[in-house]
């Protein structure tokens, strides 16, 4: 099973998501089925490594995202994977109006499709620390969901 996480930059959420989600995967034994990826629906940080908070963050809870680098999503991406989950509306919307007719990718928000009572992941960039743990917070629950529902497929 293909998954790619989006945001806005591929510097701080869909990073993470793609860092948290491997590792769970990894520690479930369930590496060698999946291939996770992330991409931003921007273009202004492609090929940077992701944003130094984010990193510190995922750190501190045992994540390493330090060989990851910003890639932006192109229409290729609804035909190369299973799954793509946005981590806000605006994302969700912007990957919606990009999409070829007819290619076969699934598309949600991420956290609904996880079923949270929380929809979004909330932009960290402009904001301080506590983001970046509420954005952990929340994609490590979604993680959680995604190996416990998807770990047995293909
Ligand atoms: P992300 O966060 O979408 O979670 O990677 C952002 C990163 C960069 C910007 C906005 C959001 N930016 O405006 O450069």
């Amino acid at each position: 099973m293909r998954i790619l996480f989006v945001c806005l930059g591929n510097i701080c959420r869909s990073p993470t998501a793609e860092g948290v989600l491997r590792q769970k995967l990894a520690d479930a034994g369930l590496g060698q089925r999946f291939e996770v990826a992330s991409a931003g629906t921007g273009d202004w940080h492609v090929g940077k490594a992701p944003d130094t908070r984010t990193q510190a963050a995922a750190r501190k809870r045992g994540y390493d995202l330090s060989a990851q680098r910003a890639q932006q999503v192109d229409a290729e991406d609804f035909f190369s994977r299973d799954l793509i989950l946005a981590m806000d509306r605006a994302n969700l919307a912007h990957l919606e109006r990009m999409r070829p007719e007819g290619s076969p990718a699934r598309l949600a928000l991420f956290l609904e499709f996880t079923g949270s009572t929380v929809a979004e992941v909330p932009d960290p960039y402009y904001g301080g620390e506590d983001g970046f743990s509420e954005v952990l917070d929340l994609i490590e629950a979604g993680c959680d969901t995604l190996v416990a529902e998807y770990g047995g497929q293909r």
